[in-house]
């Protein structure tokens, strides 16, 4: 727990952070996420960030996935910086964040860390007065998450303003997605999911598995379940994995990605309708670290 020092410290962050808030963008934050591994959230969040650059949005894409470099390996572009040398106090958040393709900034994650699950109080207010600084520098910030909930990924899942979680048409996936959502909406009620359905052999298998989700979201959860979009299955993506250039970039015409455009296209159009939905930085900062209002 923090002291009141911190908290006090983080309110005041808090506090100049809100003084701010009409100077910069008002950013959108969402958690990209999944019960089960490798359905595709490193893909999706890579080239759905780069969709939205290309409409004309200054996105960051985070990987909060720690010790499993993920985003740098896909684009091909390797970083000297990563979200460890942020968390050890090594390095300040504008020396691990690189540019990519069509000008998309990122943070990755770095590889061979051991997961960072303890860090000290010191460790966690550097990151977050960090954090803070990219108050207004961004129209959206994406995190790509590990599979599964770990500590870190819960905390990123509730403090974000949406989380999209990605599942793909597999019972196995289906039903861990399911247990996510619900171990999330046990413990934070006000958590704002939108469903991806990737890998789907056509649109038909898509709506059946997003509407199957939706129905038992909302009969036993009680809980809305948008659907964001479908990918379909494509083999143009781990074509374009394997030359590491991002599937967006390397087949602009393919199936995957006219889909992530059009996906882009309706999350730019419709707003996030969320009360969290002004507060940004600051209002991810604040479910973050808990503080009361
Ligand atoms: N729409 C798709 N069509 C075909 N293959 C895909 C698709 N999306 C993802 N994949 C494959 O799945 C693998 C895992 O994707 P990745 O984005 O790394 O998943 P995660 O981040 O969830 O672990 C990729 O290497 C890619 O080849
Ligand atoms: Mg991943």
């Amino acid at each position: 727990m923090i002291n009141n020092d911190q908290a006090e410290a983080l309110r005041n962050l808090v506090r100049n952070n809100a003084m701010m808030q009409n100077e910069g963008l008002a950013t959108r934050i969402v958690t990209v996420t999944s019960g089960k591994g490798g359905v595709g959230k490193s893909n999706f969040s890579l080239n759905f960030s780069l969709a939205l650059q290309q409409l004309g949005k200054k996105v960051l894409i985070f990987d909060a996935d720690i010790g499993m470099a993920n985003i740098d390996v896909l684009m091909g572009v390797s970083s000297p910086y990563n979200l460890y040398h942020l968390l050890k106090q090594e390095k300040t958040i504008w020396d691990i964040i690189q540019e990519g393709p069509h000008g998309v900034h990122f943070i990755a994650g770095g590889s061979g860390f051991k997961d960072l699950v303890d860090l000290s109080q010191a460790q966690l207010d550097y990151f977050g007065d960090q954090i803070g600084r990219l108050h207004g520098q961004y129209d959206v910030i994406i995190f790509d998450t590990g599979a599964g909930l770990s500590k870190e990924t819960i905390k990123f899942i509730t403090a974000a303003q949406e989380t999209i979680i990605v599942t793909t048409p597999e019972p196995t996936s289906i039903t861990d997605a399911y247990a996510l959502i619900k171990m999330v909406t046990a413990m934070e009620h006000d958590v704002n999911f939108k469903l991806i359905v990737n890998r789907a052999t056509d649109v038909k298998e898509g709506k059946a598995t997003a509407d199957k989700m939706a129905l038992v979201a909302q009969r036993f959860l009680d809980l809305e379940l948008p659907v964001l979009g479908y990918l379909l299955d494509d083999p143009n993506v781990p074509k374009a994995v394997k030359r590491q250039v991002p599937f967006s970039i390397a087949f602009p015409g393919s199936v995957a990605s006219r889909s992530i455009m059009d996906i882009a296209k309706q999350f730019a159009d419709v707003p996030d309708a969320s009360q969290a939905a002004s507060s940004g930085v600051k209002g991810f900062l604040h479910k973050m670290f808990r503080l009361s209002k």
